[in-house]
């Protein structure tokens, strides 16, 4: 008998539903949040309503696609933490209600978790992952920039993490002064496509160990905008394309440069990278030629599994309902949720 698992997913500005039988997905259906890009960012008490909104459409649908029905579902797997309060009690209530009226299984995974595992996510028909245990995985996201060691499908550690803003956010941040849409990584991405990543220089942090940090990198980027603008008004529209380049660049570098010595530490040479900065296409790139020099063996998650979706979190259920954990009904969402803990 196969397990089949309903996986939902509402953290942030995602409503996300996805049915995977044995670990394999079947649908995954995701709403993304318009609302929120004429504000610049997520607006948590906007995000809620809408997640209020799609929820059961996104869920039914995601049901249709699979082709099953919910009394076909063993178990149902939702986000607990972390991210929008708000948000997150709209898909935990409604997991546990789906919960009560099935009598099913119900499991509060770690969205974080989910991310780690984003790269091991297939359709029926693609192969299996040839991912080896243990690899490092640089998880790196509109809220978090991590790097994680994976030893098992339930037993990681992290051994380096932001200790102020996140890469994703130096994207969206840096985008909205330059007076691009949210969320900015995206654009940046497309820009940087056509400028010259070297036309411009931002100061790097000097932080130790294998952290990180990305709020200097704003500040620095700020000011250049400032003191160009003294003498040209027009700068930013004249430069558009290298300021993007260029600010991509050194992100990147920053990342990879803590993901370099992450390898030496741990002698791991197995990488995944995970989050919405991963789809990235100068950091897969970057990362693809630095893996080709030092004999690095990567994964890269497909793009529909690099933002935050349902299938991950149906993954992580799936392995966890093997292993025995499931959550009562007093389960409670999470805003700060810890990363180990799950
Ligand atoms: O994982 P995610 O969907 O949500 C969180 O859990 O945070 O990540 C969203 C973040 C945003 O900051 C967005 O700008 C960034 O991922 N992002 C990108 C790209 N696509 C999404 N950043 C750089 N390049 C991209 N192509
Ligand atoms: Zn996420």
């Amino acid at each position: 008998m196969s397990l089949k698992v309903l996986g939902i997913e509402s953290s942030c500005d995602d409503t996300s539903a996805s049915v995977l039988e044995d670990g394999v997905i079947c649908s995954n259906v995701i709403n993304t949040q318009a609302i929120h890009e004429q504000y610049g960012g997520v607006v948590p008490e906007l995000a809620s309503r809408a997640h209020q909104q799609n929820i059961v459409l996104v869920v039914k649908e995601a049901l249709s696609q699979s082709g099953f029905k919910l009394k076909d579902i063993d178990l149902i797997a939702f986000t607990k933490g972390p991210g929008l309060l708000g948000s997150l009690m709209v898909g935990t209530s409604f997991a546990k209600g789906l919960s009560i009226s099935t009598n099913k299984p119900l499991i509060g995974v770690n969205h974080l978790h989910g991310h780690l595992l984003a790269h091991l996510l297939r359709k029926k028909g693609e192969p299996k992952s040839d991912t080896k245990f243990p690899y490092l995985c640089l998880l790196v996201s509109g809220g978090h920039t991590q790097i994680v060691i994976v030893y098992d499908y339930l037993k990681f550690e992290i051994i380096g993490k932001t200790i102020d803003d996140a890469a994703g956010e130096a994207f969206d941040k840096c985008a909205k002064v330059l007076g691009l849409p949210y969320p900015g990584g995206p654009v940046i991405d497309k820009l940087a496509a056509k400028g010259n990543p070297e036309a411009f220089k931002f100061n790097k942090p000097k932080i130790k160990d294998l952290d990180f940090s990305f709020s200097g990198l704003k500040t620095s980027f700020l000011y250049k905008l400032k003191d160009n603008l003294k003498q040209d008004t027009s700068f930013i529209k004249h430069n558009l394309e290298d300021l993007a380049a260029s600010l991509q660049a050194t992100i990147i570098e920053i990342l990879l440069e803590k993901l370099t010595m992450a390898v030496e530490l741990t002698g791991v040479k197995e990488v995944a990278i995970s989050g919405g900065v991963s789809a990235n296409k100068g950091l897969r790139e970057a990362l693809t030629n630095l893996a080709g020099e030092k004999k690095w063996k990567i994964h890269l998650p497909k793009l529909q599994y690099t933002t935050d979706n349902a299938a991950m979190i149906g993954l992580v259920g799936y392995f966890m309902y093997l292993r025995g954990d499931v959550s009562s009904l007093e389960v409670l969402p999470q805003a700060r949720l810890n990363f180990m803990d799950f």
